[in-house]
């Protein structure tokens, strides 16, 4: 009997270490080793050899800000330190790349680069407690780790809903957390225009405004007739960018074009093919009228948007949109016909690839380049362009084996408006996406051969929030769920494993409490 009880806490012993010990997303390589240190007041933080601020003080903030206190910085004593070093160690390092150990004595972290530093540190802070303690005994390891893909994304729209920047900041550490590193912002919708743009000061005067929200699921019972308004000014922008920066998460931001585009015309009528009047959209869905692709000011307004927008943001690429833009507008407008008729394209699926191909080149001419939802494909890929597959995995595979960098994105798989629940445990646009088909989702799809799998940049979960109006809701749809999201495109395709993961998954919900996020917690 004495045997069993000793055996009962033993095991209890080795699961405790284990949950408190699991990791996310999985590491490449993890060697669990005897002994522990324990991080206290008189521990030193090092900022080494090559090391940017940006992870100390994100280690210290989160040390503050869940346990209450901050490492001093200083020189590297014999013992109780911290040091994080940023060297290249191999050829070709992948971009965050890093090697951490823990010691009786010591934490020491090599990052190949900034990112891998930061990453480590990531790491290191799910070696910590995940309840509130003042006693972080971490225990001894040796991990090495890089991850599987370039990028790992996740969207926010605030054209549907509008999220303020104290929220927008925290979303970005969200994707931080989990060592994710790009931030899709959906800057421009039918139901708002959300950036400042100086040039144009009636985008957000009349176009960050509706005059109401349908109540209920789309088409809704009613319309609540409040007034809702919300944009950020380009010095929130730049703070933004400044912030995400600091975490080594790159911002994309989407202008919308030429669909989606309702607020911008209500703005300015002249941008639309019929000259308006227009509305700033107070219910959910997809729209005809659209930005006139026959109107050279329509261009020219677009060019003037993106020097203001590529001012603001340093990321290499620019989304434009391109999916969902109903062509009736342009069957009927003399001048987009004109324009179909004097350039000889076949159609107006043509003439949408022509509007997305014309920007390209402008962005192109600013030392950038575009990315686009799948629809750009039709009538004729930009020659640069990304593309997001989002209406299934097809435009993901067309453009790849073209030869274009692709980011996947498939509703069925990665989008967090889709219910968590199978009854409905909240209003959600519809569809249903459980915790395990997402971290079942392989981002590479079969069909491609090796060399058109290196076209697969990554993928991303979208956050539409058409039925997210509120912080709590947008923290509920994307928990747990980013966190499967993540160990898709950070771990090696043959570490992920569903049993395991749940069983990590138990003290990453401890996390989340850490955080005080809201989540969903699967039965
Ligand atoms: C999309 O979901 N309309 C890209
Ligand atoms: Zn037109």
């Amino acid at each position: 009997m004495r045997k069993v009880i000793l055996l009962f806490f033993v095991c209890m012993y080795y699961r405790s270490q284990a949950q408190e010990t699991a990791i996310i997303p999985k590491p490449v390589k993890t060697e669990w080793l005897k002994g522990s240190f324990t991080i206290d007041h008189n521990t030193v933080l090092v900022l080494g050899e090559g090391t940017e601020p940006a992870s100390g003080d994100f280690f210290n903030d989160y040390l503050e800000k869940i346990y209450g206190f901050r490492l001093a910085t200083g020189k590297k004593p014999g013992s109780n330190y911290v040091l994080l070093t940023t060297r290249p160690t191999v050829s070709k390092p992948q971009e965050g790349r890093y090697e951490l150990k823990v010691s009786a004595k010591s934490v020491s972290i090599n990052g190949e680069n900034p990112q891998g530093t930061f990453y480590a540190v990531q790491t290191l802070i799910q070696l910590l407690p995940s309840t509130p303690s003042d006693n972080l005994k971490i225990p001894a390891v040796a991990i090495e780790d890089y991850p599987r893909f370039e990028y790992r994304g996740l969207m926010l729209d605030v054209g549907r809903h509008f999220f303020p920047v104290d929220f927008v900041k925290r979303y970005i550490d969200y994707i931080a957390l989990h060592k994710m590193n790009y931030f899709h912002w959906h800057l421009t919708e039918d139901q708002g225009w959300r950036i400042e743009i100086k040039k144009y000061p009636l985008l957000t005067e009349v176009g960050s405004c509706r005059n109401g929200t349908i109540i209920g699921h789309h088409p809704g019972t009613g319309n609540d007739n409040i007034r809702y308004c919300g944009f950020y000014t380009q010095d929130e922008i730049r703070d933004v960018v400044k912030y995400a920066a600091d975490r080594y998460v790159t911002i994309i931001p989407e202008i919308e074009m030429p669909g989606h585009s309702s607020a911008a015309l209500t703005a300015y009528p002249w941008l639309g093919c019929t000259g308006g009047p227009y509305q700033v959209q107070q219910t959910w869905g997809v729209f005809k009228d659209v930005y006139c692709a026959g109107n050279d000011s329509t261009f020219a307004f677009l060019q003037d948007v993106i020097d203001e927008v590529v001012a603001l943001f340093p990321a290499k690429y620019i989304h434009v949109g391109g999916d969902e833009c109903p062509k009736d507008s342009w069957k009927t407008c003399p001048k987009c016909q004109k324009r179909i008729k004097d350039l000889g394209l076949k159609d107006e699926h043509e003439l949408q690839s022509y509007f997305i191909q014309r920007m390209e080149k402008y962005i192109n001419s600013k030392g950038k380049q575009i990315i686009g939802w799948d629809e750009i494909l039709e009538g004729g890929l930009a020659p640069n362009a990304t593309v997001m597959s989002w209406r299934g995995e097809e435009g993901g595979i067309d453009a790849a084996k073209q030869g274009h960098n692709v980011v996947m994105t498939p509703g069925a798989y990665v989008y967090f408006d889709h219910a968590q629940v199978k009854n409905g445990d909240t209003l959600t646009i519809g569809g249903f996406l459980p915790l395990d088909k997402v971290y079942n989702y392989e981002p590479v799809p079969a069909v491609l051969n090796a060399d058109q799998a290196t076209h697969v940049w990554g993928a991303q979960a979208n956050v539409w929030t058409e039925y997210m109006s509120n912080i709590p809701k947008v923290e509920y749809m994307i928990f747990p769920r980013l966190s499967a999201l993540s160990e898709v495109l950070w771990s090696q395709k043959n570490d992920r494993n569903w049993t395991d993961f749940q069983k990590r998954m138990e003290t990453q919900y401890k996390r989340y409490d850490l955080w005080k996020v809201n989540y969903y917690k699967p039965m």
